[in-house]
């Protein structure tokens, strides 16, 4: 296993055998899940400690279940948004954590570059469950364990990543894995939704929906995140359904065989047609669920394999 650091903060500087290493792990993972053979050992005696600073329903249970399969003792901390007082709270939390001897810290943030700072302070392994609108490192993985047991490989694949991209550490997280292994990644929203620098990531920008959707092999929606929004970036739900939400109509362009995704959680009528969503063959939002825990599984795992034996 060629992973080269002692946390996960970002996809972005990870290689494409880094990548490939973690998915085939993943991979074996699902398949064990899968047999229902998944009690394992090899987190006996650690303690992972789940730190939640902003809502997470798929994440932090997913985090919990992928600790307890492999034998972790998993603590959830929930920290309510409006009690934080950031720096100062998270150096506090730092040295709490380091006295309470924690070997694997998964951590959520509202504000990109938490995770880092903090693992600059604690002795444990930190993972990034996702900072502000920075990287959800773990999303990635998900996602693209999902797209390549549909497609085989992610090489060359047309992925369309609509919606709100400016808010999205998922969109984030993703642009950087797929391009890493050689996907055709574009865009697709309003621009206002569409961030600045997103020509210097490697992607093709689209404001016209079926344009970005057309032949494409993957099509990726992503949530409205109106709680990061300054300001109505978006007229209206009703209006933005209109021209950017994913119905039959729209989904036609792409490829026949192609797709859908979804991080979660969604808004049903916003961003994606309910018809789309529970589609019984295109959509694949409930795989991307359980590729989830076979993913954290495989990072939990190889992180545990870099720290020290006796704390
Ligand atoms: C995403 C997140 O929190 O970044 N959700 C998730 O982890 N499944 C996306 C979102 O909140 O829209």
């Amino acid at each position: 296993m060629s992973y080269p650091s002692k946390h996960l903060l970002a996809i972005e500087g990870l290689e494409p055998p880094h990548i490939a290493d973690l998915l085939d792990l993943a991979e074996s993972y699902a398949l064990l899940n899968r047999s229902g053979k998944t009690q394992r050992d090899l987190l006996k005696g650690r303690t992972l400690i789940n730190l939640f600073f902003e809502d997470s329903t798929r994440t932090r249970t997913s985090f919990e279940l992928a600790g307890k399969r492999l034998g972790a003792d998993v603590i959830n901390m929930s920290v309510s948004t409006s009690s934080v007082n950031k720096g100062e709270t998270l150096l506090d939390t730092a040295s709490t954590l380091n006295a309470m001897q924690c070997d694997l810290l998964v951590i959520r943030h509202a504000q990109s570059g938490a995770p880092a700072l903090l693992s600059q302070k604690v002795d444990a392994a930190v993972i990034n469950a996702g900072d502000g609108t920075h990287e959800h490192p773990t999303q990635a993985l998900l996602d693209a364990l999902t797209i390549r047991r549909h497609k085989g490989s992610l090489q060359g694949l047309v992925v369309a990543i609509c919606g709100d991209i400016a808010h999205s550490r998922v969109a984030r997280s993703n642009i950087h894995l797929l391009t890493t292994m050689g996907s055709r990644v574009r865009v697709v929203g309003p621009p206002t939704l569409i961030p600045a620098d997103a020509a210097r990531l490697g992607v093709e920008v689209f404001h016209d929906m079926k344009a970005g959707l057309k032949d494409a092999d993957v099509v990726m929606m992503l949530r409205l995140q109106r709680e990061r929004m300054s300001g109505g970036l978006v007229p209206s739900a009703r209006e933005f359904f209109r021209f950017y939400g994913l119905d039959a109509e729209k989904l036609a362009v792409a490829k026949p065989d192609s797709i859908v995704m979804h991080p979660g959680p969604m808004n049903r009528g916003v961003e994606i047609d309910s018809a789309i969503a529970d589609h019984p063959t295109r959509s694949v939002i409930g795989e991307q669920v359980e590729m989830g825990v076979a993913c954290r599984m495989a990072v939990l795992d190889v992180l545990a394999r870099r720290l020290p034996r006796n704390r």
